[in-house]
């Protein structure tokens, strides 16, 4: 069996399981500077019987900014519609969505930064002035037609804060932009969530999950449900620190927590590329995925751990980069050195 057979074959853990998702902002772990500042936004809301202002989250998938859209209504005690951008293709695709809103709901859009131009131009009026202004007519009949929407807050999520336009971001009232978790964050949500699952775990295995999560709760809950079932199928269903290895290991994670495609990633750039400088698309073309995959779901935290640079001139691979990779740093050329070194 190749590789690649073996790795599709594991079960589906890419999804996220139900259960494992906080339901109200109090079962939420870390981002406590966020959850206050949103904590006081909802109560004041509340106390006055207003709508609560429209809310911007962006930061790399899986840190929680589909559950905190989902905890708010909760605490607003209002209902939630979603909806994803890239879905929106035309107005059509989103006017009778704003216009079925109830009073104070709050609607979810997933990807907002994917959505068309022409689309988006009829959430401004809507998030400014709940109101939506259609042309109905052709031509010279054309008529602007007025109408009310009820007031509602919008709750927007993106992984790419920077692809938002300018009049979409400034009509947030509140932008969180949601940063890694750190391993005791994380470990506190695998212990947790083992309880949900009903697995028998020690701290020190759920402390050896955490730290090879990338700093990711959904990366945690995908890890530790695989290793819950490797424990079922090769062991006593306890998970153990030895079960634990031996689960990664068969995942093929490594000690800092990359997976395959991270590592490739790497490979790539630094095997292929010669460590850069070189440009995502080439990268992308290489690995034969998308330069939007990469950016997503592998740089951020390549970037975090300081593995790659984002120069001008296209990515960089770093000295750890090299290390982790087990090749030994080239002859620097000079853009290298006037990235890495001291100044001679
Ligand atoms: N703060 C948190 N506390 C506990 N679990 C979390 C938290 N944030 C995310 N999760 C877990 O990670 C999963 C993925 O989070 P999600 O909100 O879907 O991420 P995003 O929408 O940013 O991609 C959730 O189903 C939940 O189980
Ligand atoms: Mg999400």
């Amino acid at each position: 069996m190749s590789r690649e057979t073996l790795v599709s074959s594991l079960p589906d853990l890419k999804k996220d399981d139900p259960r494992l998702r906080p339901t109200r902002i109090s079962e939420m772990v870390g981002q406590r500077d966020v959850i206050e500042r949103l904590r006081i936004a909802i109560d004041a809301a509340k106390q006055r019987g207003d709508v609560l202002g429209h809310i911007l989250f962006d930061g790399p998938p899986g840190l929680g900014k589909t559950t905190f859209a989902t905890c708010i209504p909760a605490e607003m005690e209002v209902r939630i519609d979603f909806l994803s951008g890239p879905s929106l293709k035309a107005p059509k695709d989103l006017l009778p969505n704003l216009t079925n809103l109830q009073h104070r709901q709050v609607l979810f859009i997933d990807e907002i930064h994917r959505i068309p131009k022409a689309v988006e131009e009829y959430l401004y009026t809507a998030m400014e002035d709940f109101r939506i202004d259609m042309i109905i007519g052709e031509g010279i009949n054309g008529r602007t037609h007025s109408f009310n929407l009820k007031p509602f807050t919008l709750i927007g999520a993106t992984t790419r804060a920077g692809m938002l336009t300018g009049p979409l971001r400034d009509r947030f009232q509140i932008r969180e932009h949601l940063d890694y978790y750190n391993d005791a964050e994380l470990t506190e949500i695998v212990l947790r969530n083992a309880t949900k699952l009903a697995v028998e775990i020690d701290r020190e295995s759920a402390v050896e999950i955490a730290r090879r999560s990338r700093g990711t709760p959904r990366v945690a809950n995908n890890r530790l449900r695989w290793i819950r079932d490797f424990a079922q199928s090769r062991a006593s269903g306890r998970i153990d620190l030895q079960v634990a290895h031996d689960a990664l290991r068969m995942a093929e994670i490594d000690e800092r927590g990359l997976d395959r495609q991270d590592r490739r990633y790497l490979e790539t750039l630094i095997r292929v590329c010669g460590g850069g400088p070189v440009g995502v698309e080439t990268i992308a073309a290489t690995m034969s995925t998308s330069s939007d995959t990469l950016e997503d779901d592998v740089e951020p935290f390549l970037l975090r751990s300081e593995l790659i640079l984002r120069t001008p001139r296209g990515r960089v691979a770093t000295p750890r980069a090299f290390e982790h990779v087990g090749i030994s740093a080239p002859h620097k050329s000079d853009s290298q050195r006037r990235l890495f070194d001291e100044p001679a």
